[in-house]
Formats: structure tokens, sequence, C-alpha cells
């Protein structure tokens, strides 16, 4: 008997023998699609090689394409648990022409497939082809010999497959596998098709359409094929019954659960195992594909499949979480065909653990307040809305939580009462609304916000995605369009460009519609709406077109170096400096980083050594970023550095990074940097690139700012820094390491002579320099005075040169007027004799005064001044003589 594996495998490698490309499944998070909320179809990831807009390097493909079902469209949450083949997560098995083989082969290859591979019996199988697809009908007759009673015209939409309201299109022919007679149902197209004794085992699609928003269709340019065939229902027959949940690799998983609880997996518990087993595969997968519990969009799906298996959980008795436990179990299923799963076990346990604990702490009361309300109810009654509204609002419960619990009592929810009682709330948030004040527009966000929902951010794990616009707002009103060179500010549902928040700064790109292009030079947030701002650069843009949104990647990849260094930085300041280090603001930009924390002294140049050391020993260790999300409480348990003045809301995503020594598994353990954060992030510590630090200097009083550059902008700075080096070496005639000792004894050198040259100076002086006539003195008024004029001497020298003059006439003035670079320097003494009489001051104020300077000072034994020209030098000599006599 075949197991689910083994048939995957031999599904993947038929087509791989018949030349098909085999590829990984894409993520369940489409890129490619802007109403998609969950990838529901292996085409997804092929939507644009059928319309022959992209071409790649093959054209035929296989795959086993991960698919959720919950919410949105196509939504099976509800029935999941209580029938035989519905889930939230199944695999679609299919093969893919992209103008290659068509129909014909397409059908051998099936047949073959089927008849030959697998072994399913051709008797048990009957086919449907749209009403008009003759060709179809004639080649199932010639490849499978069926009859026409065995092929079924279907003229409704079932035989005719599309992707949704847009996009490639063309008939399909569905086979069915009989179950035979004891299972209730009939054949397709007849009124008991509903039944499970005939199940659509797989679908071909004959893509010949393009369907366009305005209702019209063109041919292909390319016939191509899309199938899909469910690999639950195959393994389910080919393992002998109709029950999906009876096949190996989902019994495995009820297994596990009943395992886990010590219960029965068949007892009275056995629709909640069937939930548990489930809803652990979709929960799994989504979160291995960067979904994460939230409020809104795809986060709550998450959230509603998590706390409706984990409602089953507690109903089964588990007295601790237990959804987190059966990942191992998962794991060892499909961990082989998905390694994604295997590369995000611990994240995937985690996440489970913290959902599932948090909601215990309201499930118990919420399930008592339910039980209380629904005794007041009669059997097929509805519960008031406004107690559903309670139960989601105070205690957690999606409301398909609470309808899962009544449908057990065959009760409902009274659902226009709920939706009543939200929209109440939401009339409550609206008059509360004031807006961040940051952008005109304010006001307007709350009207989009209440008419679309929340931005669904993608940018955690994507830089390039489609979208669809909601609003266009130019001069601060919603318009219809935009044309080119308006400025615009523009709201999708869902974007990779990351809003400016919490010190990192918003996208760059491009938005591209059929239309026209908008140039994006800002991204801002406004309460979850994420705002792009820019001009229509070429064409125009409407509201309502899809777009396809490019973040400047090489600019976000810069950005997140610089995060993530910061994030070490403020780690490294922290071991080294002390716990009193917190961050008091950041900004990561893409060409720095700026860090400004609490710290009362300088950091010395030791311990910024230390810091960088240290940083860039955990870049170069390149391990994994992580990121979770749990209550900021937990977080800070858990030891995670919050930002300053940040409000933080029921839940915080938690980045970690950087490994230490030890074998603690989980965050908080073994990790070097745990922080909330809600920013954008590398995959690896490595990816940042090296980290150099610029600066420090205070901020304010008892902060300090670092300045620090990363990855190419740290190459760049060292690259500089060399070079000076190098062209100082150069200079110096030295090696680059001698350049400092070199520079020190210039210095040393440069001292000594400047030392040698003044006392030359004043020898130079003394001995008379070139005017020897001034240096003898003369009588004036009975008083020798020695009146010279100098050059070559400055003003320093002046003192020196007074005293040994007054030394030499042994009483008497001293006169020195020296040209000191074009100056006049002016000094004066007078021998203590005749200091009573005379003093050095005045002699020095009258000198000044004729040179045309001002002022000049000291003691009556020496004083000192300056003029701007000693032009005047021998009337200066003249007054002195003047005072002398007088
Ligand atoms: N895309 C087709 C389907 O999902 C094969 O049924």
């Amino acid at each position: 008997m075949p197991t689910l594996n083994d048939i995957r495998s031999t599904f993947l490698n038929y087509f791989d023998k018949q030349g098909h490309r085999v590829l990984p499944s894409s993520p369940l998070v489409p890129r490619n699609d802007p109403t998609l909320m969950f990838a529901n179809s292996g085409m997804v990831q092929f939507k644009n090689l059928f319309t022959g807009i992209e071409t790649r390097d093959y054209t035929r493909a296989t795959t086993a394409q991960k698919c959720v079902r919950a919410g949105g469209k196509h939504n099976d949450l509800d029935n999941v648990g209580y029938t035989a083949r519905h889930h939230t997560f199944f695999e679609m098995m299919g093969n893919f022409s992209f103008g290659d083989y068509f129909k014909e082969e397409a059908i051998f290859f099936a047949w073959e497939m089927i008849t030959k591979e697998l072994c399913i019996p051709k008797e048990k199988l009957v086919v449907t082809v749209y009403h008009d697809d003759d060709e179809a009908v004639a080649l199932w007759k010639k490849i499978g010999g069926f009859t026409d009673d065995k092929i079924i015209r279907i003229a409704t939409d079932d035989n005719f497959w599309m992707m949704g309201p847009t996009g490639p299109c063309g008939p399909s022919s569905e086979i069915f596998y009989d179950h035979g007679d004891h299972i209730w149902g009939g054949p397709p197209g007849s009124p008991d098709e509903d039944g499970d004794r005939f199940v659509e085992i797989w679908n071909l699609v004959f893509m010949q359409y393009e369907q366009f928003e305005d209702g019209t269709r063109k041919p292909l340019a390319a016939q191509s094929i899309d199938t899909g065939m469910g690999i639950e229902r195959v393994a389910a027959l080919l393992q002998g019954t109709n029950d999906n949940y009876a096949t190996d690799l989902v019994r495995n998983l009820i297994e596990a659960s009943a395992h886990a609880t010590s219960t029965n997996p068949d007892g009275p518990d056995k629709t909640h195992h069937r939930v548990i087993a489930d809803h652990l595969r979709s929960t799994s997968f989504l979160i291995a594909d960067g979904v994460l519990p939230s409020k809104d969009g795809r986060g709550y799906v998450l959230r509603r499949i998590m706390r409706r298996a984990m409602r089953h959980a507690h109903l089964i008795g588990a007295s601790d979480p237990l959804m987190h436990r059966l990942v191992p179990a998962l794991v060892q299923q499909m961990g082989a065909a998905y390694p994604e799963l295997v590369q995000a076990q611990s994240m995937i346990e985690e996440t489970l653990y913290q959902e599932e604990t948090r909601f215990r702490t309201t499930l118990d009361r919420g399930l008592k307040l339910l039980e209380d309300e629904v005794l007041d109810l009669s059997a097929g009654g509805a519960l008031p809305g406004a107690t559903a509204f309670k139960l989601y609002d105070t205690f957690g419960f999606p409301l398909d939580l609470t309808q899962d619990a009544l449908r057990e009592k065959g009760m409902s929810v009274d659902t226009d009462g709920f939706d009543t009682a939200m929209a109440a709330q939401k009339a409550k948030a609206r008059a509360a609304w004031a807006g961040s004040g940051e952008m005109a527009d304010d006001t307007i966000w709350f009207d989009v916000l209440d008419t679309h929902g929340a931005t669904d951010f993608l940018g955690y794990d994507t830089e390039h995605a489609e979208g669809q616009i909601v609003s266009v707002v130019c001069d601060g009103a919603q318009v219809q369009t935009a044309d080119y060179g308006t400025s615009v500010q523009v709201v999708l549902n869902q974007t990779p460009f990351y809003a400016e928040s919490g010190g990192q700064i918003g996208d760059h790109g491009q938005i591209v519609t059929e239309t026209g292009t908008i140039i994006i030079t800002d991204t801002r947030k406004s309460a979850d709406l994420f705002i792009h701002i820019g001009k229509v650069s070429t064409g125009s843009i409407a509201n309502g077109q899809a777009a396809e949104l490019k973040v400047n990647e090489t600019r976000r990849s810069s950005i997140c170096a610089n995060h993530s260094a910061t994030h070490l930085l403020h780690e490294a300041l922290r071991r080294t400096l002390g716990d009193h280090v917190a961050q008091r603001g950041s900004l990561n930009a893409d060409d720095r980083l700026r860090f400004d924390f609490s710290h009362g002294l300088a950091v010395t140049a030791a311990q910024l050594q230390q810091v960088q050391t240290e940083v860039n020993s955990f870049i170069r260790q390149n391990s994994s970023v992580e990121t979770r999300i749990m209550t900021p409480d937990d977080a800070r348990a858990l030891g995670a550095q919050a930002l300053f003045g940040e409000k933080y809301g029921d839940e915080v995503r938690v980045v970690s990074m950087g490994r230490l020594p030890g074998s603690g598994k989980g965050a908080g353990k073994n990790t070097y940097s745990l922080e909330l954060c809600g920013g954008t992030h590398v995959r690896k510590t490595g990816d940042i690139g090296g980290f150099v630090l610029l600066s420090d200097g205070a901020s304010s009083a008892g902060v300090r700012r670092i300045e620090a550059l990363t990855g190419a902008g740290a190459d760049n700075h060292i690259q500089s820094q060399l070079k000076s080096i190098a062209d100082a070496a150069n200079t110096l005639k030295v090696k680059p390491s001698e350049v400092a000792l070199r520079a020190q004894q210039l210095l040393d050198e440069r001292r000594v002579l400047q030392n040698e040259v003044a006392n030359l100076r004043r020898e130079l002086a003394m001995s008379g320099g070139a005017d020897t006539d001034a240096v003898e003195p003369v009588m004036v008024g009975g008083k020798a005075l020695l009146a010279q004029v100098l050059q070559g001497v400055t003003g320093r020298d002046l003192p020196a040169l007074v005293d040994a003059h007054k030394a030499k006439i042994g009483s008497g003035a001293v006169l020195l007027i020296a040209d000191a670079d074009g100056k006049a320097a002016v000094a004066a003494g007078v021998t203590d004799d005749l200091t009573a009489n005379l003093s050095a001051v005045d002699i020095v104020k009258i000198a000044v005064a004729e040179l045309g300077g001002k002022g000049g000072g000291g003691r009556a034994d020496m004083a000192q001044g300056g003029a701007k020209s000693v032009e005047l030098a021998e009337a200066a000599i003249a007054a002195v003589k003047t005072l002398m006599e007088g």
C-alpha cells in the first residue's frame, strides 16, 4: 500500500521522466497575486508564464504545491474535522506545460500516471469535460478507451477553470473515482453529486484564454496545461478508504495527538484529534512561510486556525499547551518533502507554544461565559451577537471558534448582531481618532482603514510583490486617477514597502501598474495603513488597479544591515559599559546608523574598540536572525530590550541574533541580542558585512551618540582611511605602520628647532643685530636710555632682551621696538633704582601711542604693548626721550 510520501515521489518522478522540471512548492503567501490570501493551487507561481509575460529556461514543470484554504474565497475551515475530505491544508500535485504540449499529451500523461503508475482500476473512473469540448471527448475515448456513459459533459463553471476574476483560464476535464455504491452520492452533474461516492481526484485545465477586467477574453498566444491532483484523496483511495483522515500521513498526526494527550484516537475525542491534525499542518506551514499570528489579514487567519485547534485540545482535557508538542511528528512526516519545515521547526514550536499559553489564560473564562449563555438558549437557538462579540473582544475568541463550539450543540451565532456590535466599536474608535498629526491627509486615512482594513505588510520576507491600489490621494483628497507628474500618496491592500518607524527609514522604490509608474520616495505609516509617497513618473495610475511593487533592494539591504548592526551594537555597549545602557533613540538609514544611549561618561577608545570587535565577531558568526511574536511581558521576561518611549500593543515582534556558547534551545537562553522590534533585518548576521564605529559624542545630558557604518559603507570608510595613511607614509617615506612614530619624531625635532631658533634670535639681538649703532645707551634727563629697533625678533623674545639690556646698563631705562612680521611689538624696562620715579608702563604706553596703537601694560620695571607698524619707531623713541627729560 503506497504511503502519501510514496505517491508524491511517484508523481514527481514520472513527470521528471517526461521532461518536466521538478520545482519546489511556492510559498503559501503568494508574491505575485494581489487578491489571493494564500496559494490555493499549483499554478499560482506560474501565472505569468501562462500569459506569456515571463519566460524561463523550461516549458514543462511539475510540483507538489502546499495549499491553504481558510479565509478568503475558498474557506473550508468550518467543515474541517467533521467531514471526510475537507482540509485547511492540502497538497496539490501538478504538471504544467507553458506553450509546450496541450490537450492530447495532458490526457495521455494523466491516464498513464493513474492507471500505470498508481494502478488505479480504469472501471472505477469517470471523467467530465466542458460541454462543447468535443476534442477532449474524442481524446478520452482514444487514450482511455472510455465509452460515452463515462464521459460527462458539464456546461457550468465547474468545468471552466479560472484562477480569479482575471488571468489565464480555460475549459477543464476532471477525473472522478467511484468509491462504490456502499457510499451515498451520484456522479458529477447528477442531483446527488455532493455525496462522498464520486470524488474528484484530478483536474486538467486546458489553458487557452486570458480574462481581462472588463470581462473580455482573448486567446492565449500559446496554449498551455495546468493540472491539479489532490494527493490526500488519491492516498485515501489507494489505501482503501474514502476518509482522508484515515490515510497514513494524517493518521500519524492524529495518533501523535492521541498519544500526547493519552486518549483514544477513535473514541469520543475523534473529532478533536482530526481538527488538531489538520490545523497542525496549516499553522505550521504558514509559520514556516513567515506568517505570524496577528489581529488582521493573513496573521488573523492563522490565529483563527490556531485558536480553533487550541479549543479542541482544551476539550480533550490537555492540561498543558499541546500543539507545539506535535510539531516533531509533522516534521517527521513532511520534513523531507518540505525542508522549510525542518528549518523553521523551533520557530513553529515556539510560536504555537506562545499562542497557546496566552490563549489559555482567557479560554477557560470565555468558555464558562459561553456555557452560561447557552443555558438560556433552546436547541437550534442563536447566541446573541453581542455575546459573541464580547467573546471576541475580551476573550480572544474568533467568531468561527464560537460558531464551532455551538455547532456541537446544534446552535449558531446571530452574526448580524455580531456585525452590529463590531460596527459600533469601530464607530467609537473613529470618534476617538486623532491621527498621528504628521501628515496633512491624516483624516482621510481613517476612512481608508475603515473601508479596506489594515495594509498587510509582506516586507519581512520579500521586496517584490503585487498589490491592489485601494486609495490614491492627491492634494489632500482621494482621487480616481493621477496623471504623469502628479505627487501622490497611495495605499494598497498589501505591500513589501517598509513604512518609517522605530528609527528605520521608509523604503524607496517603484509601483508599476498596467498604465503607469510611480516613483516612491518615502513610505510612512498612519495607524495600520502604509502610505507610499511619490510621483507618477510615466503614464497615469488609477484606484483599484493591480500593481507590481518593487522596493529598491540595494537600499533596503543597506538599511537592514544597519538596523541589525544597531541591535548588535546595543548589546555590545550593554556588555561593555554596563546594564544602565538603554536605547534613547536611533536612526537606521541606508548610508549610516546612529544610536543614542544612556551613559554619563565619554566612551574610552579602548571601550569603543572592544565594542567594535565584539560586533564584528557576531557578524562573522553568520548565525540566523530570528523573529518571534509574543506579548511584551513575555518578551521582557525573556530579557528582550525594549525601545525607550515606544508604545507596544498586545503583541510584539522579538528579534534575536547572535548565538552564545551553550546548549539551551529557544529564545533567551543562549541568544546574544534579543530586542522588541518591528523593523526589517538581515537573514544572517554575516549579511551585515562588517561594522566600523565613526564617532562617539554627547547627544544631551547623560546621553551619548554613536555613529557607525556597515557593509560597503564600512568598507569604503576603511579604504579611505588606509589611503590617507598610505599617502602620509609616502610623504614621510616610512612604512604605514611607522607613520605615527615618524610624526612624533618630527614634532619633537620641530620643538627642539623652534627653541634653537628663539635662542639664536635672542643672541643676535643682544649682539646688536643689524643695527649696532643703537645698542649704546644715551643719557636723557640724567638717566640712561637704551632704545633699539629690532628685526627678526618676536614679542615673546623681548622681555628676556629687556632684562639683558637692563643688566648691561646697570641703571636706566630700556625701550625695544621689534618688527614682528610687519607688526610692532614694544617692551620697556626700568632698573629698580629708578622705578619710584619712572615707570616702564608709561614708557610703553607713550611709545605705543606714538606708533598708532593703544594701551600697553605690565609692571613699573617691565611692560609690554603692541601696534600695527614700526614705521613711526623713531618718533616713538623721541616721545619717550621727551617723557624722561620732563
Ligand atoms: N488549477 C487547477 C485547480 O486548482 C488545476 O483545480
